[in-house]
């Protein structure tokens, strides 16, 4: 795994630590920017592309893509919340995910949501049902589980899981698709997996995609208007380097938009997280303890796994890269020593890093992670020994535009009479 060598943000992130406190997440909103702009310029003419907000739910970051016509894809009340006070107007914000309430279906509609993934027979009758309660038609899009699996680090489609439903199960059920009154069916999604790991995956996935809207399309013989293919989109988690060149996509995706017979007047959506904010992203943090153990030197930072990866002391996802706030040619004069990077958690999970080799570190010195602008502060195990949240700056060209924390702390619930209690409120 490489070390990061320079800062990103270099003396004005230290200056924000100095303001803000450590540890600190520092967002540039330009790089978001650039990075989507580069995204949708690959992408066939017409196309929309969707913020999927699990990546990344800060306001600030919502706004911009917003601002730059994405569309949203939220999975829960909070990221609809989010994206409409970053100005997505509900029509253009898609409520996906396997789990959706009754209560939640009702909660989107009410706020004017129209758009819906559909990830199971039960998930598109409880939307037709809670529409026709809100005397409303939702426009829906069938999620497919198409039958080979992509090439992806994390699979969620061709393979067993808890996304959409086989194709063969939604062609079954053109009658009862016909019954459903509250919706309007509107075309197929397909999202196959987070993290593809180069052209050819993300090319063979994307066009098994196409192939999966056409045979849908052709089963059923609705007029579907909108193929969602999906993404996977990738770009390094918590290391350095830059992501892959997407620039080979452009020619493949337009002839096959081309090309297309039963889907042709569909228009085509993409999704991505990751993809959009991950470069945008430097974790912040500072030295507490530097000590040794039976032969091994650990360097404690006042950052973990609460605010990083939460995962990946399960290894679920990759120990990350640690890089050292000093200067470049500093850094190269120093004799580097072998050292695991911790966090301040009591559990052995809470590990950044295992036996790489970093100068020097004393108290007080000053680290970063780079590339952690997607699942990152909200992917973590934020309640866990009950820490604060780390500070999120997020800023454009070093013009400090927005500072937040994730809320923390538990809330009180009012207990219903009938317990025989006192509500905490009356107490
Ligand atoms: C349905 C759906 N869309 C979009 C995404 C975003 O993926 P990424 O951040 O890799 O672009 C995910 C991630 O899990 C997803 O499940």
């Amino acid at each position: 795994m490489s070390t990061p060598t320079s800062p990103p943000e270099g003396a004005r992130a230290l200056a924000w630590l100095e303001t803000h406190g450590s540890p600190l997440y520092v967002y540039d909103l330009d790089e978001v920017e650039r990075r989507a702009r580069e995204l949708m310029s690959v992408l066939p003419d017409g196309s929309r592309l969707l913020f999927s907000l699990k990546a990344n739910p800060l306001p600030a970051v919502a706004q911009v893509l917003c601002g730059l016509g994405c569309d949203a894809e939220v999975s829960s009340p909070g990221e609809l919340s989010v994206a409409l006070g970053a100005g997505f107007s509900p029509e253009r914000v898609l409520y996906s995910g396997p789990g959706k309430s009754a209560e939640e279906v009702r909660g989107a509609l009410g706020l004017g949501v129209t758009r819906f993934s559909a990830e199971s027979w039960t998930d598109l009758e409880r939307v037709d049902r809670a529409s026709r309660a809100a005397r409303r038609c939702s426009r829906v899009l069938l999620r497919v589980n198409p039958d080979t699996p992509p090439m992806a680090r994390l699979a969620m489609s061709g393979v067993s899981s808890q996304f959409g439903l086989d194709e063969a199960q939604w062609r079954e059920g053109r009658e009862r698709l016909a019954a459903l009154s509250g919706i309007e069916l509107l075309g197929v999604h397909v999202y196959q997996g987070t993290q593809l790991a180069d052209v050819p995956a993300l090319l063979s996935s994307l066009r098994l995609a196409f192939e999966a809207g056409e045979s849908l399309v052709s089963a059923l013989d609705l007029p579907f208007q909108v193929l969602d293919l999906g993404g996977g989109f990738p770009w390094p988690f918590a290391t350095s380097g830059t992501g892959l060149d997407l620039a080979p996509l452009r020619e493949p995706l337009a002839r096959w938009a081309a090309e297309r017979r039963r889907t042709a007047s569909c228009e085509l959506w993409f999704e991505s997280g990751r993809r959009l904010c991950g470069s945008s992203g430097t974790l912040w943090a500072t030295v507490l303890d530097v000590k040794h153990s039976k032969g091994k030197q650990y360097v404690v930072l006042d950052t973990g796994i609460h605010h990083l990866g939460g995962m990946s002391g399960l290894g679920r996802v990759p120990l990350v890269s640690v890089g050292v706030a000093r200067a470049g040619a500093q850094v190269a004069r120093e004799v580097l020593e072998e050292v695991n990077v911790v966090g301040p958690l009591c559990t052995p999970l809470d590990c950044f890093a295992r036996n790489v080799k970093l100068p020097p570190l004393r108290v007080g010195d000053r680290v970063f992670v780079p590339n952690v602008g997607a699942y990152g502060a909200t992917a973590s195990l934020t309640g866990f020994l009950s820490r604060p949240p780390p500070v999120e700056l997020a800023h454009r060209g070093g013009e400090v535009v927005a500072v937040h924390r994730l809320r923390w702390g538990h809330e009180p619930q009012a207990r219903p009479a009938s317990e025989g209690a006192q509500s905490e409120e009356t107490r």
